[in-house]
């Protein structure tokens, strides 16, 4: 009887706690972290409890960890001001909860905060983030944020410091070996620029975390005009010679990115302005040892990750120095598969060719064997007395060494015609990108 009683009053307790807390809505309590929630096992952080939505720090507060709310962690222990946990393990992680103890009535206890996660990374190997279709979103498409590990994990998280207060819980889903979990984002609903890393954990400890992925940037393009890219000396230069690729704008840009097709990362400068009022960028590419396409881009030192629409595509390309692409004995003749393929293509011709000069001569010399009389055009006296002698074979010789001569000259003439003026321009070899525009090709010299 009695034990219903003290059921009765705890459960209308319980009831007039939930209906009236002892902090209105503007006494809310909160906990915080400092720098940050996701702590490196080893490292160290700061827990604070606040009230009045975080404008004011409890001078003392309890804390609680998981499920056991009614159990302070720590062995009752009252933090003064703040509470500097480290060097944190594995153990330290999950969810916190604090109350505090008003100023103004000490014996008094605030009602529990909100969760807080504490997350500790560094215990299992990096997963590896991927942006697809890539890290440059145009503005209005959408782009897939792709976290991938070998190990079997449970749970993913996305890290952005910018744009999310907490780490984004995924599903991690079984793929291939590992796991992997996507998230999908339109720029046109939400800011996405900036940078990106993404950690795993197993089910059964969610925020035991891997060490962080790789940082990913995430870049919003068509934000801005586009700015004009042009080459000097000119889009097409002799290897070796320098190559700087100016991008200018009359947008007052802070910076330029030139991004090279095929190439993950892009170079950025400043942009100076110049006297006839456009803002320009010069990238020196150094001596050049092979083409591609570039494209730049524009942005304000305000938004680091909004740029430009790209400039229209600039096709670099890089002819050969001949003096210097001739081939050597030293150097072997296969550095691609290419060349070789030429160069067995025009030893087969050569061979081919002297057979036939070879038959010919055979063929023809066996005529001149029986016809001797006919084609002899010496004066009448001496030969019919030189024919009669099979040992003066002098005339004969001669015909053969014309022959022979105007065939080979012919040869002469005719295969270094097929054959491209520069040796360094046959093993050239153009190659269309799958995601390039028509026009764009990237020129790759051996
Ligand atoms: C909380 O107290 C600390 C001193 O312990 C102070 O540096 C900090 O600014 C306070 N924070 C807030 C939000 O009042
Ligand atoms: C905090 O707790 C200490 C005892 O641990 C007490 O002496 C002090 O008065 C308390 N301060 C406030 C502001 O509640
Ligand atoms: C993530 O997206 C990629 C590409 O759309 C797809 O191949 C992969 O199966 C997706 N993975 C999951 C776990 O949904
Ligand atoms: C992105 O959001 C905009 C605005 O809500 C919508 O018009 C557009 O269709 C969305 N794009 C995709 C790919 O879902
Ligand atoms: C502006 O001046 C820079 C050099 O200061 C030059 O490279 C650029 O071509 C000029 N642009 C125009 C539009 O005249």
């Amino acid at each position: 009887m009695s034990l219903m009683v003290v059921s009765v009053v705890c459960v209308g307790f319980f009831l007039v706690q939930r209906a009236c807390p002892y902090t209105g809505g503007q006494d809310k309590t909160s906990l915080s972290a400092q720098p940050n929630t996701l702590v490196p096992q080893g490292g160290h952080v700061t827990l604070r409890c606040h009230y009045r939505r975080g404008f004011n720090n409890f001078t003392n507060f309890t804390l609680y960890k998981d499920d056991r709310s009614h159990v302070p962690v720590f062995h009752s222990r009252i933090f003064q001001q703040s509470f500097l946990m480290g060097p944190v393990t594995p153990a330290d992680a999950g969810t916190y909860r604090c109350r505090g103890s008003y100023p103004h009535s000490p014996t008094e206890w605030s009602a529990l905060s909100d969760p807080l996660e504490i997350m500790v990374t560094g215990v299992h190997r990096k997963p590896s983030l991927l942006a697809l279709p890539g890290p440059l979103v145009k503005s209005g498409e959408t782009v897939t944020l792709q976290c991938s590990s070998d190990t079997v994990f449970g749970h993913f998280f996305l890290h952005s410091e910018v744009n999310f207060e907490e780490p984004l819980h995924l599903v991690g889903e079984l793929h291939g070996g590992g796991s992997q979990a996507n998230y999908s984002i339109n720029s046109t609903t939400s800011d996405l620029a900036g940078t990106y890393r993404c950690y795993g954990s197993v089910t059964h400890s969610p925020y035991v975390l891997s060490a962080p992925s790789d940082t990913l940037d995430i870049v919003i393009t068509g934000k801005y005009e586009k700015p004009s890219l042009s080459a000097q000396p000119g889009p097409t230069v002799q290897a070796g010679e320098n190559v700087i690729l100016s991008c200018s704008s009359r947008c007052s840009f802070d910076m330029y990115h030139l991004s090279r097709e095929g190439e993950a990362r892009e170079l950025s400068l400043s942009a100076v302005p110049s006297v006839n009022g456009t803002f320009q960028a010069d990238f020196p590419l150094g001596p050049a040892t092979h083409g591609g396409t570039y494209r730049c881009f524009g942005s304000f030192r305000t938004a680091p990750y909004k740029w430009s629409d790209p400039s229209d595509p600039l096709p670099v390309s890089v002819t050969g120095n001949p003096s210097r692409s001739r081939p050597s004995p030293t150097e072997p003749s296969s550095k691609t598969g290419i060349p070789r393929h030429l160069h067995v293509l025009i030893g087969t011709s050569v061979v081919m060719i002297l057979f036939t000069i070879f038959f010919f001569l055979l063929h023809r010399w066996c005529s001149n064997k029986k016809n001797a009389a006919v084609m002899d055009q010496e004066p009448a006296g001496d030969r019919t007395v030189n024919r009669e002698d099979s040992d003066e074979p002098d005339p004969q010789e001669v015909t053969y060494a014309q022959l022979d001569h105007r065939v080979l000259t012919q040869g002469k003439i005719t295969r270094p015609s097929q054959r491209p003026k520069t040796p360094p321009t046959d093993t050239s070899v153009y190659t269309e990108l799958p995601n390039a525009e028509p026009r764009s090709k990237v020129v790759f010299y051996p």
